[in-house]
Order: structure tokens, then C-alpha cells, then sequence
């Protein structure tokens, strides 16, 4: 027998994630010191104090499994956000509960509707549970086409997955945009709203997800600790999810799928919402100079809600590298003439820009 027999078809094909690269790598590569990681979204500095501090006091003590219900963490993220407990799922990321989800509802030949490029987990986990993926391009703008993705939707579609704002453009859509849609998607449709930069977002007509949750209709809402928060390594997120589908992702989880050091670093960073306000401030600040400098260099850039921006260029996999001699890690997608950078410190900042300069005042453009 043909060994790859023993393989899914539908996983025919399928390749593992490719993460950004990682700053070992690239100084290895490059021979430099220092260089901005800015290639995976995270927040450039760690945790918070606290959550630190608690991370540190719980390592003696991990002979023992986790907390298997997430007690602790479930009901300190209820208070915050006002929702009841029992809809509250934790996860290993939230990476894990999109996976989790489209494992607990897709059937092959079930459709999924998401707009692309966005977050490339969707297509990954729409194909693995055999189901048919139905990209729908963002619009001129880089936003969601809400009323395409709308007319996108047939009998078949089970799922479809929202971006708010999106990864990779930045881009966000308004409350009344999400009002229409919602009024209008058929209710045999999961819609799934993952606000994964949720807390970078500072306009006035961002809609809180939460706000159209109530636990009976067909709406998740993800969110996680890896990005404001600087929890990525610890892999922790959460979603609000209407029974009985939490029900029936409670029970496919893996038993202890979110470690000790997890729960308490994120327990413990709710506490400190201060340092959140900060950190957004600090963010938007050095995304504010990063907008002057492409201005100034004629680089072309969608403006972004969130801690990473979307530049145009014809030529991505060359000022991908470009960048990297210069000690600067963004985010190239194939052929996609864009790349997508991370803001970062201070320093990097500063990094970035000198690159920048360097690349356009050889080419003359970017
Ligand atoms: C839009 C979006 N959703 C979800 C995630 C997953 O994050 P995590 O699994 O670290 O919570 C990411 C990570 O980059 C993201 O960009």
C-alpha cells in the first residue's frame, strides 16, 4: 500500500503554519546583535509585573496538572467582562478554540465563509474538519466586504469566521456594518468573531462583540492574552460561546489544555489594566511617527487599528530580505505584493525607519 493511503485525502497537501521567523535565526543569519522582531504581532515588550511575579511562584509546583476547569481564570474573566461563567471557554491560544469550534460544528462538505487575506487559521482548520472554503477578497480598502461575504453564504455554509480588526490589513468594520450583517446572516450559520487585537482598537465605532453575545445565538467571540498582554508564549486565549456548542467543546478539549503558568500569567495581568491603557498608548504613539516616515518616503500603507501595519510594495520578497540585512523582521505572503511589520519599541522604531530610509534611498522606492 501507498504509505501516504494512510493519510485523510482531504489533508492532501496540507502544510504546517509558518511562524515568522525568529530573532536567533535571523541574528545567526545576519550577524547582527540587536534586531526587532516584528514579524508575529506580539506585543515587543513581556508580561506585566504581576503576572511576571506569579508566573515565577507557581514553577515549583508544576509536578502537579493544571486546574483542569480553569476556575480561577473563568471566573475572574467573567467579572471583567460581565458575561456569565458558564458561557466562558479558556484555551491553549485562541488559536485552539477556532480549531476547536470548527472541529465541534464543520461536516465535509460543509462551506466556510471568511474574507481573505485574513487570518490564515481559517482555511487550515475549514480544511482539516473536510470542509470547502469560501475566500471572500477583503475590499479596495483591505476591510471586510461584509455584503459580499453576505451573498457568499448558501444552504451548505456552517461557519463563517469575522476578523475584527483584521489580521493581516489592520483593518476594521463599524457596529452598524456588523448590525446589518448579523440581522441578516440565516440562523443556521455559526458566525465566529475573533478580536484577537480588540484591545488596541481606539475608534468610536468599533463594535464590542460582546455586546451581541447572549449565549443563545449562534456567535462566538475569541479573544486572547497573547497580544496586549505579551502571553504568547504561554499560549493562553478565551471565547464566549452559546450552549450547546460550549457543551460540545468542553468535551473534545484535550483535559489539561491550558498549563498553570498560563492561568495565573493571565489572572494576574487582568489586574493590571493600567499598564493595557499604556501599552496602547505607547503603540499608538509609534505607529503616529512610523505613518510620518512613510509619508515621508512615499511608501504606500493602509492605516491600522491594531499593533502591526499593511505596506504596499511590487517587490515583497526582496524588501523582505532587505529589511532582514537591516536587522528588521516583517511578514511577507507569498506573491502578495505587501508585507505586514509589527510595531514595536522605541528602538525598533528607530530601526525600522533607518531601514526604511536605506532601502528607498537606494531604489528610489519602496
Ligand atoms: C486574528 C488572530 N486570531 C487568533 C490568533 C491566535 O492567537 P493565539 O493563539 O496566540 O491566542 C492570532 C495570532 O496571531 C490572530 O492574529
Amino acid at each position: 500500500m501507498d504509505r501516504s493511503e494512510l493519510i485523510r485525502p482531504e489533508l492532501g497537501g496540507m502544510k504546517p503554519y509558518t511562524p515568522g521567523l525568529r530573532a536567533s535565526e535571523v541574528r545567526e543569519r545576519t550577524g547582527r546583535d540587536e534586531v526587532s522582531k516584528l514579524s508575529s504581532n506580539e506585543y515587543p515588550l513581556g508580561p506585566t509585573p504581576r503576572a511576571v511575579e506569579a508566573m515565577a511562584a507557581v514553577l515549583p509546583h508544576l509536578n502537579r496538572y493544571p486546574d483542569g476547569s480553569v476556575r480561577a481564570l473563568k471566573q475572574r474573566l467573567a467579572a471583567h467582562w460581565g458575561v456569565e461563567e458558564r458561557f466562558l471557554a479558556v484555551t491553549n491560544g485562541s488559536n485552539e478554540l477556532l480549531r476547536l469550534v470548527a472541529q465541534a460544528v464543520l461536516r465535509p462538505g460543509d462551506e466556510v465563509v471568511y474574507a481573505w487575506p485574513s487570518f490564515v487559521v481559517y482555511p487550515l482548520v475549514t480544511r482539516l474538519f473536510g470542509a470547502t472554503q469560501v475566500a471572500v477578497p477583503l475590499d479596495a480598502d483591505a476591510r471586510h466586504d461584509l455584503p459580499a461575504m453576505l451573498a457568499a453564504v448558501t444552504e451548505r455554509t456552517r461557519l463563517i469566521f469575522l476578523c475584527n480588526p483584521n489580521n493581516p490589513t489592520g483593518t476594521i468594520f463599524t457596529r452598524t456594518e456588523l448590525e446589518v450583517f448579523l440581522a441578516a446572516v440565516p440562523p443556521h450559520v455559526l458566525v465566529v468573531l475573533d478580536e484577537a487585537y480588540f484591545e488596541f482598537v481606539d475608534d468610536g465605532s468599533y463594535p464590542d462583540g460582546l455586546h451581541y453575545f447572549d449565549g443563545q445565538r449562534p456567535l462566538v467571540v475569541a479573544r486572547t492574552f497573547s497580544k496586549i498582554y505579551s502571553l504568547a508564549g504561554v499560549r493562553v486565549g478565551y471565547g464566549f460561546l452559546p450552549e450547546p456548542l460550549l457543551a460540545a467543546v468542553d468535551a473534545i478539549r484535550e483535559p489539561f489544555n491550558v498549563n498553570t503558568v498560563a492561568q495565573v500569567g493571565a489572572f494576574y495581568s487582568l489586574d493590571d489594566q493600567p499598564e493595557v491603557v499604556r501599552r496602547k498608548h505607547v503603540n499608538r504613539e509609534q505607529k503616529t511617527y512610523l505613518y510620518s516616515c512613510f509619508d515621508r518616503l512615499g511608501i504606500a500603507y493602509v492605516p491600522s487599528h491594531t499593533n502591526f501595519v499593511w505596506l504596499h510594495t511590487e517587490r515583497p520578497a526582496e524588501v523582505f530580505e532587505e529589511l532582514l540585512r537591516e536587522g528588521v523582521i516583517a511578514r511577507s505572503f507569498g506573491d502578495t505584493p505587501a508585507l505586514r511589520l509589527g510595531v514595536g519599541t522605541d528602538k525598533d522604531t528607530r530601526r525600522t525607519v533607518a531601514a526604511l530610509d536605506s532601502i528607498v534611498g537606494r531604489r528610489g522606492s519602496f
